[in-house]
Formats: structure tokens, sequence, C-alpha cells
């Protein structure tokens, strides 16, 4: 009897030395994430071409031109490690990266990916600095992007060129497009038309009514009669099938329906954010990182050296987006124990993420290994890439501001 109560004070101090490792330090892992920028930067000089991936075997990000659809995420992320540090040196890098975008506006519309582009960088820019040249960016982007609405069809077309299964000249509508949203809510907030708030509220109903499978997985893209607006079909472009959950065409849905409930109170996109994230959650792996499709091939024989999973390919970006979408999704919940899952089931996907699994150290410059691109075009398979490092580093900070009882 004398020894019970010395056991219950070990398990005790075990117990709570456990929980004391498996707590993340944000401020560590923040301080890491500037310290990678900062071993990068002497070698971004050129602020026409913007960091996209590093493939493996280098150190160093290969740049793409201003027009790719990734162009925003190096300037955001340098906004947010600017929103951090307050280090003037991280805030002249960011604007001289945000600055040279602007020529995107200058030629027709490309495509939906606009909101990624402008704001993920122009965006935060003017989040952090009222900067009044980067809301007039903003808003000519808004504009700009609104000309691809049909009202036919009661969303964004997000390709207008031929991609092969799309039946163009039909419509096309792909689940990223949800993320570009938040360009078209806030204009319609700061000084812009009205419209675009009915553009985007109708985008995201008409893809809450025809994205999803009745297990709320959700389908990539989805084709459209242009002149009807009639559904013709849902197929996958980045995924292992058309029936499948792409990893990360899942994480846009459940971050851009939690950014939709936000801006407009509508309960539908409420609920639609809690079921596409209750069934991302059930199907993780161990290690709360997606593998890059949900339903990739499985091994058969367990043991046996193959490509497929448990070896597949993971998608940590896929995991960035929805940590961060997950900890806005538990603070707009009314329902305890969703609040209480969301925040822990975001909490254990920072913390997987930041593991020496997962975090670059000395393999290379970013802040992420790990991140799966376009499996089926056999492109930037488990490779580091800049979604993963800037939704990364902006679920940090919002973890960092819930940790200290401040609002998103
Ligand atoms: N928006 C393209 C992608 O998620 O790969």
């Amino acid at each position: 009897m004398r020894f019970i109560p010395i056991y219950c004070f070990i398990l005790l101090i075990s117990s709570q030395a456990l929980a004391q490792k498996l707590t993340l330090n944000v401020g560590n892992q923040l301080d890491y994430c500037v310290a990678q920028l900062k071993k990068e930067l002497p070698q971004q000089t050129d602020y026409t071409k913007e960091p996209r991936r590093i493939p493996a075997g280098q150190k160093s990000w290969n740049t793409v031109s201003v027009t790719d659809w990734t162009s925003g995420f190096w300037p955001g992320t340098l906004w947010y490690s600017y929103e951090y540090t307050k280090d003037p040196a991280l805030k002249a890098k960011a604007e001289g990266f945000t600055k040279s975008l602007a020529t995107v506006l200058d030629k027709p519309v490309l495509d939906h990916d606009l909101g990624f582009q402008f704001y993920c960088s122009y965006g935060n820019g003017y989040r952090l600095t009222q900067n009044p040249a980067y809301k007039k960016t903003l808003l000519r982007a808004a504009d700009s992007l609104a000309t691809l609405f049909n009202p036919n069809v009661g969303t964004i077309l997000s390709w207008p060129r031929p991609v092969p299964n799309m039946e163009w000249p039909q419509h096309n509508t792909i689940m990223d497009n949800m993320i570009n949203l938040e360009l078209l809510f806030w204009a319609s907030k700061n000084g812009g038309s009205k419209k675009l708030y009915d553009i985007a509220v109708s985008h995201a109903m008409t893809t809450m009514k025809n994205h999803f499978r009745p297990d709320w997985t959700s389908y990539h893209v989805v084709v459209y009669d242009r002149k009807t607006g009639r559904k013709i079909k849902g197929v996958t472009h980045q995924g292992y099938s058309d029936e499948s959950m792409w990893a990360r065409g899942q994480a846009w849905a459940i971050y851009g329906f939690t950014m939709s409930y936000r801006e407009s109170g509508k309960k539908e996109f409420l609920e639609t954010a809690q079921k596409t994230a209750d069934v991302f959650i059930k199907n993780l792996p161990a290690d709360h990182i997606p593998y890059w499709d949900f339903n990739a091939p499985g091994v058969d024989s367990p043991g046996v050296d193959s490509p497929d999973i448990p070896n597949a390919p993971r998608d940590a970006s896929a995991a960035a987006v929805v940590s961060s979408a997950l900890l806005e999704l538990s603070t707009l919940t009314k329902d305890k124990s969703l609040q209480t899952k969301y925040r822990a089931e975001a909490e254990a996907m920072l913390t997987s993420l930041s593991s020496a699994s997962y975090q670059s150290h000395d393999v290379n410059n970013a802040f992420l290994l790990h991140s799966t691109g376009h499996k089926p075009n056999n492109s930037e398979i488990d490779v580091s890439i800049n979604y993963a490092d800037y939704y990364y580093i902006e679920a940090l900070l919002r973890l960092k501001r819930l940790q200290e009882g401040k609002r998103l």
C-alpha cells in the first residue's frame, strides 16, 4: 500500500512530461520558419520571379513567373513573417515580391487563380500596412475575377481554355476556386461592387449543391452546360480517380466553406465545412498527414515493396491548409464538442508537420517537406512547395492568436 502514492506520483510526472513534449511550442516553430526564410533570401533577388518548389536534392527554391497560379504564396509568406517579426528587412522583401504581381492584371484574365495570387500577397500586404495602392490593385483583381462568372451556371469559370476531359467550351468549376471567393467578399466590403458578394455567394451555393457526394467527399471538378447550367459530370484533374477524395481538393473545400460562412453567415456553409472536415479527419492516417489522395491504391500484402499506401506520397500542403481552416472552424461552430474536436485536430496536424519527419531544416530552405502537386501528371511529387509553407505559417500565427486569447 505504501508504494501506491509513489507509483501515482511517478505516473503523474511522466504523463506531464509527455504532455509537455507533445504540446506544440508555436513560438519555436515560427522562429524556425523565419530562420529558414532568412537562409533563402540572399538567393532571391529578382522580384519578377516567385519561388514555387524545391525538388529533391536541391536546397534553394525554383522560381516561376508572376503569371503562375502560385505566385502570391511567396510574398504572402514574407508578409506573415513580417507580421510575426516586425523586421523591416522582411517587409521590404514582401513589398518587392508583391509589387511585381501587378503586371498580371494588365493582360486578359487567365483563370480563377487571381484570388490565390492577389489575396495572399496584396491582401496580406493591405491588412498589415493599409497601403492605398494595394487596395486599388485588390479591387482591380476582384473585378477581373468576376468577369469569369457565368450567371447561367451560377459559378466562376475556373479554366477558360481547353483542359483534357472538360468538354470545352462547356463550363468547368474546380473546388480550388472556393478559395478565390475571399477576394470577392473582401472587395464587396471595401469599396467594390455589392455584386461581388452576390457572385461569391452564388458560386459557393452552386458548388455546395454539385461538388459533393452523399458522404461529403468532393469532386475536384464539375462540368456544367454553359447555357442551361445543367451539371454534366463530376470528374478529377489532379486526383486518383473521378470518384476519389483528392486530399488537397477536400482541403480547399474545408477552407473555402469555413471562410464563406465567416463572410456570409449562411448556416449551410458552416454545415458543409463541418461535414467535409469530418470525413477528412475520419480517414487520416495515424500521423494526421494525408496521402495525396485518400483513395489511392493500398498495398495488398503488407511488407511488399510497393509505391501504394502506406508507401504512397503524402501531401503536407493539404494538412497545412486544413490545420489553418480547422482553427478558424473551431471558433465559428457553436457546438462545444466540435470546437474541441477541430482545435485538437488542427494542433495534432501542426504538431506532426512540425516534427522531424516533415520540417525541412538542413534538407532545404523551405519550411516543410513532402507535398504533392500533380501526381497524375507526374509533377511535383514529394517536394517542398510554396503553398504548404504559406498555410503552415498562417496556421501557426492563427494558433498563436488563439493561445493568446485573441480573435482570428
Ligand atoms: N490549385 C491547384 C492545386 O491545388 O494544385
